[in-house]
């Protein structure tokens, strides 16, 4: 096979020469395909075979210890100006970062297959949605990336209809982290990533193309592509609202998304429509509107249990691709949090006798096509997407931060997003636990200048006419003894539920300076296991801790300097201001 669209067979015969790989392999995304790279992977041992009673259809695959997640450090985003790029991106020169990771791919792919995986980033037949092409020389990536995106044949007719597309170079290397490099060159619609097989540095449709490359796009073409699920809710009297909302990776995205309401709400229902990112564009009515422009989950293992999140739970049963799990004697994944099994065998395969540690990665992540989550929206796949009434930020705090509180109006909303902070996880590599600004979750994703980011988010006051309301929250808040003090998971519906009753004018609150915050009378409490003094911690303002926070947020914006809006600047002063 190959294709009509001369630049890109000009590219893939360029890279080969480069390369020089074995064989040329162009994917169609069949069935029969992904048969054969899996029984290849199988043999090779970069698959291992699972209980396939117990997990039908599900394998294990062990990555280099070394190469177990993100690597911020390595990832650079490569503008002409540096200034383009911003403080919150590492900068290289174009030219310069060319030369670099080109060195380490000539010869790369020496006795390799390349191969070539035309992809499409949101339902094929949307206006919405963007295509690339992954040149890679792994058959791990070339498995995730059929689940992840819509791959294969259709999604080269299409670029071949548009003529446009987002290159993406991958090649493992030799996994060394010194000749490690993820490039992002946002002028060139370009992508070289070099050294790393872990998911997010290596599916390059996801973080690199769906928000590197994707967010500085938006902001040329005016539109929005965020670290963000989407999931509709649905009320006992059938109304859908639908929600999108921006965590920090690993936490809470994927279980907000796939949330199942507690026993004490009936009738409330939950909608999948993405888990990790979302693209939005004002409709013809004025509304944000949003699609998720993947097509599977690549989600935290660790913690998914029947308890916390039974629909996660059972989706990962079948068809599922591990990614650094433990093992039991029978051949059944396991992880911290599962409830049942003896893990006997490592996420690095070595034997595993119980107070080694945790098993599993506290990154292991579980690759599944969206089409078995139970609660998938059916939405999902509609060209059009879906109107969102309300955007969240949250991240882990645990203090400050109340469990929600709503924006006093847009601009405030978009300081709510910048301000925002959160601890660090396993998701990156680098020490976990970390309080860091991470602005409306893009910190690591955000393909330009964090400051002209945040004048694009407030130009949305004038590009729409009904623009969702912002909402800030926090499921991570801790006592004293360092226990969580809300139940979380399923619980949280109660405060999507007073979200969306905010947004149809029903339900209210009390004025405090950072927003407004539910009373305990405007939440539903029935059948929730908090005691009141709890409860009114998690839903309180501590002013001293609130100045901090605000000076802090000033400082931070202070990196900027004179690329942050004025806008952002005094909704700043004006909370400061009010907090007294
Ligand atoms: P994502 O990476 O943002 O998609 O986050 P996940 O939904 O995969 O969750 C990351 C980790 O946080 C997992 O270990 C979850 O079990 C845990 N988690 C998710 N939601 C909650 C919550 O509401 N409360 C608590 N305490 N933990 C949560
Ligand atoms: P997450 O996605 O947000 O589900 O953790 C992966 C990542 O952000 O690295
Ligand atoms: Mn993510
Ligand atoms: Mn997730």
């Amino acid at each position: 096979m190959s294709t009509s669209n001369v630049s890109l067979k000009n590219w893939v015969d360029e890279v080969a020469r480069l390369t020089q790989p074995a064989s040329i392999y162009w994917c169609t995304g069949s069935d029969a395909e992904n048969s054969n790279l899996i029984e290849a992977m199988l043999e090779s041992g970069d698959l291992i075979k699972l209980n396939q009673t117990t997990h039908p259809n599900c394998y294990l695959h062990r990555s280099d210890p070394s190469d177990v997640a993100r690597v911020e450090h390595l990832t650079f985003v490569c503008t002409r100006s540096k200034e383009d790029a911003g403080p919150n991106n590492n900068w290289m020169e174009p030219g310069e970062a060319h030369r670099k990771v080109d060195a380490l791919f000539a010869g790369a792919m020496r006795g390799r297959t390349l191969y070539v995986i035309p992809y499409c980033m949101g339902p094929i037949d949307s206006p919405y949605s963007r295509c690339g092409v992954e040149i890679t020389d792994s058959p791990y990536v070339v498995a995730n990336m059929r689940i992840m995106t819509r791959m294969g044949t259709e999604a080269l007719r299409r670029i071949e209809r548009e003529g446009s597309f987002v290159k993406g170079l991958h090649s493992i290397g030799d996994l060394s982290p010194e000749r490690r490099y993820i490039m992002h060159f946002p002028e060139e619609l370009t992508i070289k990533s070099i050294g790393s097989g872990y998911g997010g540095n290596a599916l390059l449709g996801k973080k690199c193309h769906a928000l590197r490359i994707a967010s500085w796009q938006a902001r040329d073409e005016g539109w929005l592509a965020e670290h963000m699920l989407i999931m509709g809710l649905q009320n006992p009297e059938g109304r859908t609202h639908y929600i999108a909302a921006a965590f920090p990776s690993a936490c809470g995205k994927t279980n907000l998304a796939m949330l199942v309401p507690p026993a004490s709400m009936p009738g409330w229902k939950i909608w999948t429509v993405g888990d990790d990112i979302c693209w939005m564009q004002v409709d013809d009515e004025g509304r944000l509107r949003a699609i998720n422009p993947e097509a599977g989950y690549f989600g935290v293992v660790p913690g998914t249990n029947s308890k916390t999140n039974h629909n996660a739970y059972d989706m990962i049963r079948r068809d599922t691709i591990f990614t650094n799990v433990a093992v039991t004697a029978d051949g059944q994944p396991w992880w911290e949090g599962l409830e049942e099994g003896t893990p006997t065998t490592n996420w690095k395969g070595q034997p595993y006798t119980p107070g080694d540690g945790p098993a599993a990665h506290p990154n292991s992540r579980f690759t599944v096509s969206a089409k078995r989550n139970p609660i998938y929206s059916t939405l999902a796949d509609a060209p059009e997407g879906v109107p969102i009434s309300a955007i969240l930020f949250g991240g882990r705090r645990r203090e400050v931060a109340p469990l929600v509180y709503e924006a006093h109006d847009w601009a405030h909303g978009v300081l709510v997003g910048a301000g925002m902070a959160s601890e660090t996880t396993a998701a990156a590599v680098g020490q976990t636990g970390v309080v860091r600004r991470d602005s409306m979750a893009m910190k690591p994703f955000c393909g330009y200048n964090f400051g002209d980011y945040w004048q694009h988010w407030l130009s949305f006051e004038h590009k729409a006419k009904q623009l969702p309301r912002i909402f800030h929250v926090n499921w991570f808040r801790r006592d004293a003894q360092g226990r969580f003090m809300w139940p979380g998971f399923g619980e949280n519906l109660r405060v999507l539920r007073w979200i969306t009753e905010r947004c149809e004018g029903k339900v209210g609150a009390q004025e405090t300076a950072i927003g407004h915050l539910p009373r305990r009378q405007d939440f539903d409490l029935y059948g929730l296991d908090v005691d009141t003094a709890t409860l009114d911690a998690l839903l309180s303002v501590d002013a001293a801790a609130w100045r901090t926070e605000m000076q802090e947020i000033g400082t931070y914006l202070d990196q900027f300097g004179a690329r942050v809006p004025d806008a952002l600047r005094a909704q700043q002063r004006k909370v400061l201001a009010a907090l007294g």
